[in-house]
């Protein structure tokens, strides 16, 4: 995926360096984080809530927590230093003509990036299904905000739908909102998106907010880099070369690459009419709403995200991928659970969605059932799942699910929903039937027991049932 020249360079962390050196100089602050001292104090020499936060946070995070105002570490507004080469070498990784870091998160990133694209009265095209973020950010703009409805038929895309409607009643749009990788694990055809997007905007000319929340570490698989946001828009500039089109794509790094949370990228693409004014506008919007104390390892985390997602990203997507199809099909074997994909996605190859392989939905066949079958995985195994969506669970095999994790799940979800046999519960992944209690296979590789009847799941162990 990249030459032997770019992997040595995009593998540099120069603002990560620069924090590290940094934070190893003992220096004494006479401006702001008093936090920062406890990483020298010596041992048993503070108070116990000091000794906690030390505990907790660890001498060298605590050391990182520095102020601005060394040369070395740059200025965030006005970067020229370590975190402008940061940020450049980010760009050239996702395929972005600039990137900026944010420390507040996509929330804070999609504000920024609203508010640089808005110009004055904006009419504003968003689509229905985006993030509360863009929601609440659009009410404080003095713009003229329209919901494009999410579409029943998922041939179109619902914003591409609203898009054609506009142009037949000669209503112009001048900024188009959508979420393109959402927590569900939808995605947006990118290529289908803008092809239509192109063909009815390229004599306006538009200006688009991709929200790309989940997906950030797709851009470093070959496969998942074809329908990334930054790529595919690239391509689709370069491809239309009159298209005057700006876009901003905001991405939650720490959702999905190695990224301190809060961490999120928002990268700019534009025609070469719309480049300059682009820049400037999201300078002007990153001073105007970012925090004015960004957090420095969180910009470290965005440089160290990048380098470690050029060095080790498709091993790691890779990885995932057979993790989470293994979980599938773990799970198509297990009774009472069902694989489903998410809704959206339903037209197939034509759909105006794709579904994120990465994320793995199970039906437990009743809100009440994966509602105990959550909490258990919680209290008994140390699994945490996050959303739980009726009678479904959503699994998201990130990069840092290890495989030893991922035996722990299909182990605890074997025990948890399997059939009962006598004097305990007993389920499949294809190769083991494992009754448990206590533990030890009714059936190991090259053994097939006949088929068991699917009984109500015993009291004693599955009480919440
Ligand atoms: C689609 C989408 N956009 C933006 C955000 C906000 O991101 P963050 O949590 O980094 O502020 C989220 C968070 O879940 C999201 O799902």
């Amino acid at each position: 995926m990249w030459t032997t020249a770019q992997l040595r360079r995009l593998t540099e962390t120069p603002y990560a360096d620069a924090l590290d050196r940094q934070a190893g100089a003992g220096i004494a602050n006479f401006h702001a984080l008093p936090i920062g001292s406890l990483a020298h104090a010596p041992d048993g020499e503070t108070s116990a809530h000091a000794e906690q936060a030390r505990r907790l946070f660890g001498p060298r995070m605590l050391a990182a927590e520095l102020t601005l105002g060394s040369p070395e570490l740059d200025s965030y507004f006005r970067a020229h230093r370590s975190l402008a080469r940061s940020r450049r070498l980010s760009a050239e990784a996702f395929g972005a003509a600039d990137t900026h870091y944010v420390t507040t998160g996509t929330t804070g990133a999609n504000q920024i990036a609203l508010e640089a694209l808005r110009s004055g009265t904006a009419r504003v095209l968003v689509d229905r299904s985006m993030h509360q973020s863009i929601h609440f950010a659009l009410d404080r703009l003095a713009a003229t905000v329209n919901y494009a409805p999410t579409a029943a038929d998922t041939a179109e895309h619902g914003v591409i739908t609203a898009l054609r409607q506009a142009r037949a009643a000669d209503l112009r749009y001048d900024v188009v909102v959508i979420g393109v990788s959402a927590y569900d694990g939808s995605l947006v055809q990118m290529r289908r998106f803008l092809h239509a997007l192109h063909e009815l905007t390229a004599d306006t000319g538009i200006a688009v907010l991709v929200d790309e929340a989940w997906t950030a570490i797709h851009s470093f698989h070959p496969a998942m880099r074809r329908n990334a946001a930054v790529a595919c828009v690239r391509e689709a500039l370069e491809d239309h070369p009159d298209w005057s089109a700006s876009f901003l794509v905001t991405q939650s790094a720490h959702k999905s690459m190695l990224a301190l949370r809060q961490g999120s990228y928002v990268h700019l693409l534009a025609s070469p009419d719309r480049l300059p004014q682009l820049r400037a506008d999201v300078g002007a919007a990153l001073y105007r709403v970012h925090t004015t104390s960004p957090s420095l390892p969180i910009l470290a985390s965005l440089d160290l995200a990048r380098a470690h997602a050029v060095a080790e990203g498709e091993t790691l997507v890779e990885r995932a991928l057979t993790l989470s199809a293994r979980l599938r099909e773990v799970a198509r074997r297990v009774p009472g659970v069902a694989v489903h994909e998410p809704v959206p996605t339903a037209g197939g190859a034509h759909s105006a969605y794709l579904a994120d392989p990465m994320k793995v939905h199970l039906d437990f066949g009743s809100p009440e059932r994966a509602q105990a079958v959550r909490r258990e995985l919680y209290d008994e195994y140390g699994v945490y799942v996050s959303r739980q969506d009726g009678p479904t669970l959503l699994f998201t095999v990130h990069v840092g699910v290890t495989p030893a994790q991922l035996d722990t799940l299909v182990e605890a979800l074997e025990t948890l929903c399997c059939a009962e046999v006598p004097g305990g519960a007993a389920c499949s992944d294809g190769r083991y039937i494992i009754a448990y209690p206590p533990g030890i296979p009714l059936q190991v590789p090259g053994e097939h027991l006949p088929a068991l009847p699917v009984q109500q799941i015993g009291e004693e162990l599955y009480s919440t049932f």
